[in-house]
């Protein structure tokens, strides 16, 4: 494994390589992370048809690249950007044997020059988490963009936990004509459920018990879904309060169509539930499809 940290040693690096697999994160990996990358070195399963990704990268012999940095530009002002857990060290113990390249440019390399020239994401970017964190999807986007540009990979993963930043992903990399297939990779959970994220490290003792509630939550929302006849509003206002009764400061819980995220028209039947809560000072996302 090659751990890489400017943008021209990366290219030169990856200049002969035609079949690349491609798990952009901001570090701090834990398991879910890991199984992003097993499944960038299986290519697993394509979302493009039938189409696998193996037959997307030409077979075995991929080049298995993980990305790690914490992109100033989906921070928000007040957000914890400067406390974010910066791993590097660990981060390669860990992809050691997994990934044959980790990249991890400065800020500098990634904004050569001040960033002027954006994505602008669809307007689902402003709603659910783009409510609360306003420009971070832009800023996600745009680096991802960016990432994209550097290590041109014919395949990419993504957690499904981020269900927001994939669908969006998605869109960007339709509409711009992409050559990259992108993977949505299941959430990986605790033994209680909680999704793994970096940000449960914030959870004291107590809050991380309490928070395996919201994928509990969730789950108890699917199953009124599957039994058919729910009231969708009441089933979020519902959920919602039982969380506040506990402690939770919740952004929304909402019932949402898995393709695009927009509001469920009647008879759909690929339903996503995504929530976005506050527990104490650290905030969970999570999410889980049902299909009736
Ligand atoms: O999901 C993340 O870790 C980040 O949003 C990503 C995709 C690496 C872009 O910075």
């Amino acid at each position: 494994m090659q751990l890489i940290h400017s943008v021209s040693e990366l290219r030169a690096r990856l200049a002969n390589e035609k079949a690349v697999a491609f798990v952009p994160t901001m570090g701090n990996l834990h398991e879910g992370h890991i199984e992003l990358v097993r499944i960038a070195r299986e290519q697993g399963t394509c979302t493009k048809g039938t189409q696998s990704a193996n037959q997307q990268t030409g077979g075995g012999d991929v080049c298995v690249v993980v990305s790690i940095f914490v992109n100033p530009l989906q921070f928000g002002p007040n957000e914890d950007f400067d406390k974010y857990p910066r791993t590097l060290e660990a981060d390669c113990d860990k992809l050691q044997g997994l990934a044959d390249v980790v990249f991890a440019p400065s800020v500098a390399d990634m904004y050569p020059e001040q960033q002027t020239i954006y994505v602008e994401p669809p307007p689902i970017a402003n709603e659910l988490c783009g409510e609360f964190r306003p420009g971070h999807f832009r800023g996600m986007a745009t680096v991802v963009l960016k990432l994209f540009n550097l290590v041109q990979p014919q395949v990419a993963i993504f957690g499904k936990k981020d269900y927001q930043q994939l669908a969006i992903i998605r869109q960007m990399v339709t509409q711009f004509n992409l050559p990259i297939a992108i993977v949505g990779a299941e959430t990986s959970r605790a033994a209680d459920g909680l999704a793994l994220s970096s940000r449960n490290q914030y959870l004291s003792p107590e809050e991380r018990t309490e928070a395996a509630f919201l994928s509990r939550t969730l789950c108890g929302m699917g199953d009124a879904l599957k039994r058919g006849g729910a009231d969708i509003l009441a089933l979020e206002r519902g959920a919602g309060a039982a969380l506040a009764k506990r402690g939770w400061q919740v952004e929304y819980i909402s019932v949402r169509r898995q393709s695009d995220l927009g509001v469920p028209p009647q008879g759909e039947r690929k339903l996503v539930i995504v929530a976005a809560a506050r527990l104490g000072k650290t905030r969970l996302i999570d999410n889980i499809e049902v299909c009736l």
